[in-house]
């Protein structure tokens, strides 16, 4: 692998997950054989890097998030010599590995949980989790009024009567990181893991870890006792100096959401994360003036820290985007507001999504590209309720419809389900459009989706690096010149706008004198 110094920095990194991407064994779900099968999507796509989501043995509660074990594969997806392989057929290719950890809590299946179920009230083992007694003259009421980011409350009882905090679904006991065991538990796994070649580690819930140890009330909304605790910078400046001690700057991203970015930006500080996914910018509505501010904070929160902005668009956990800027009133996301109610319109979605890659390739600093997002492929709404997954639709019965329809498998080739994602059909059904969307198809049309990000991912190597700069174009035009000789046009405006002087390099749909609503273009200026 060639050794590029701070090549996270403008790092492409694309997301795997890995049992909607591409099923080698026949039995419907993704895995690390399908993967390998399809190394050179990625390598023609162009991308840097790939960040699995989890690959842990797990009862799949939570799509691999509830994980049983951390130093191995999860059997549905292959074995721990098959992901050794995989990393190095992934770094012959120029191609880094990063893995999803998940230090705020594992599956109720872990031996740890099971021997704190056995092992009973104030037993050692409960001090690995968050066990308390319940509230009320019978204890039957739960410890606090935290509730799961799943739905319902964050506790669960045990017959015993104690019960166990797991902010998200009942089957994901949070680890009590006030415990030095469960420090030195993860610091091992990191090194185990770096001992086989990853790259780094995509942080879960990397917010999360430390709990105010009183568990206090919480005002309707209000995370502050389980989030953002200041005891967290410190075991993340360990985990730093781990990774630092392997050779081949190995990296540590964290996912966040926290309301306010500056706090975010204080975990990037040198002796910390190397950077963290920037969900302002993926929750933004489609509004010239709001992406203006998003990128403007963004610039200035990292630059404080010296840190490079990570720019994402979609991921496992929300709303394609193609279904977001395609909705008929809010364009933005959110978890708590029920968007998924309202109509689409694709094609204006699509347009949209085009334009935003194209912002997204030329901003400053990394950036994340979700399977499928460069097919252009959109939410699935329909899927039936039975064949949903996500606990997100179960713990709320059925009012959030949870996550699934952005983690329908992807469609490879052919005319018919499951387009070549295997010989065993697909674990959530495929839309029979799909056939137009295979990366086959698009491959062949230069006028794809997939077009569009291979020749902007490589265009992108040699535009030039520098700090952006604002053009006024009327305020409904976002845009940039980046360094001296390259300019940045998005036209949010319902009327064609006079197109920018220079070469076009890159449009994200026809531009001929003006520039069209919804469009971006690159120039050489
Ligand atoms: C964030 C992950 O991206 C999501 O998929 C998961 O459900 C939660 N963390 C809990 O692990």
């Amino acid at each position: 692998m060639t050794d590029k110094t701070g090549w996270w920095r403008s790092a492409a990194i694309y997301q795997v997950y890995i049992r909607s991407f591409a099923d080698g064994n026949g039995d419907g779900v993704g895995d690390l054989a399908g993967v390998r099968a399809r190394l050179d999507h990625l390598a023609d796509l162009g991308i840097d890097a790939i960040w699995f989501t989890p690959w842990y043995p797990s009862p799949m509660d939570d799509g691999g998030y509830d994980v049983a074990d951390f130093r191995d594969i999860e059997p549905l997806f292959g074995t721990l010599a098959e992901a050794e392989e995989l990393i190095a057929e992934a770094h012959a290719r120029d191609i880094r590995v990063i893995i999803d950890i998940v230090p705020n809590h594992c599956s109720d299946e872990h031996r740890w949980f099971q021997a704190a179920l056995d092992a009973g009230p104030g037993s050692p083992e409960r001090q690995r989790f968050w066990f308390r007694p319940g509230r009320g003259p019978d204890g039957s009421e739960p410890p606090n009024n935290w509730k799961s980011r799943f739905g319902g409350s964050a506790w669960t009882r045990v017959p015993d009567g104690e019960w166990y905090l797991h902010l998200y679904s009942s089957r994901q006991p949070d680890f009590n990181w006030d415990n030095p065991e469960i420090r030195t538990e993860f610091e091992d796994v990191l090194r185990f893991w770096f001992d086989r070649g990853v790259d780094g580690f995509r942080i879960d819930v990397a917010d999360g870890l430390v709990k105010d140890p009183h568990l206090p009330d919480v005002d309707d909304g209000d995370e502050t006792p389980f989030s953002d605790q200041e005891g967290l910078h410190e075991i993340y400046r360990s985990w730093r100096k781990i990774a630092d001690s392997y050779g081949g700057e190995r990296v540590l991203v964290g996912e966040m959401w926290l309301p306010d970015m500056s706090r975010a930006a204080r975990y990037l500080r040198r002796d910390e994360l190397h950077s963290a996914f920037n969900f302002d910018f993926l929750v933004c509505p489609w509004d010239a003036a709001r992406f203006r501010d998003v990128v403007t904070r963004t610039l200035r929160a990292h630059d404080e820290v010296g840190a490079p902005a990570a720019w994402v668009l979609s991921n496992h956990d929300v709303t394609r985007h193609v279904t977001r800027y395609g909705r008929e009133g809010d364009t933005g996301f959110s978890f708590a507001n029920r968007l998924h109610e309202l109509p689409v319109d694709r094609e204006r979605g699509t347009r949209r999504a085009r334009a935003a890659a194209l912002l997204t390739l030329a901003l400053p600093g990394g950036l994340y590209v979700y399977q499928g997002e460069e097919l252009g492929l959109w939410e699935v709404l329909d899927i039936p309720d039975e064949l949903r997954q996500d606990p997100v639709f179960a713990r709320t019965r059925g009012a959030d419809p949870g996550r699934d329809g952005c983690r329908v498998p992807i469609p490879w080739s052919g005319d018919e389900p499951p387009f070549g994602f295997g010989s065993g059909g697909a674990w959530l059904p495929q839309p029979a459009s799909w056939r137009d969307y295979t990366a086959e198809a698009e491959a062949a049309d230069p006028a794809s989706m997939l077009s569009l990000y291979r020749d902007g991912l490589r265009i992108r190597r040699s535009l030039p690096a520098g700090s952006l700069e604002w053009l006024s174009l009327g305020e409904e035009v976002l845009a940039f010149r980046i360094g001296t000789g390259f300019t940045f046009a998005l036209n949010f405006s319902a009327a064609p706008v006079p197109l920018p002087a220079g070469e076009v390099l890159l449009a994200s749909g026809p531009v001929d004198g003006e520039l069209p609503t919804d469009t971006a273009v690159w120039l050489r200026s």
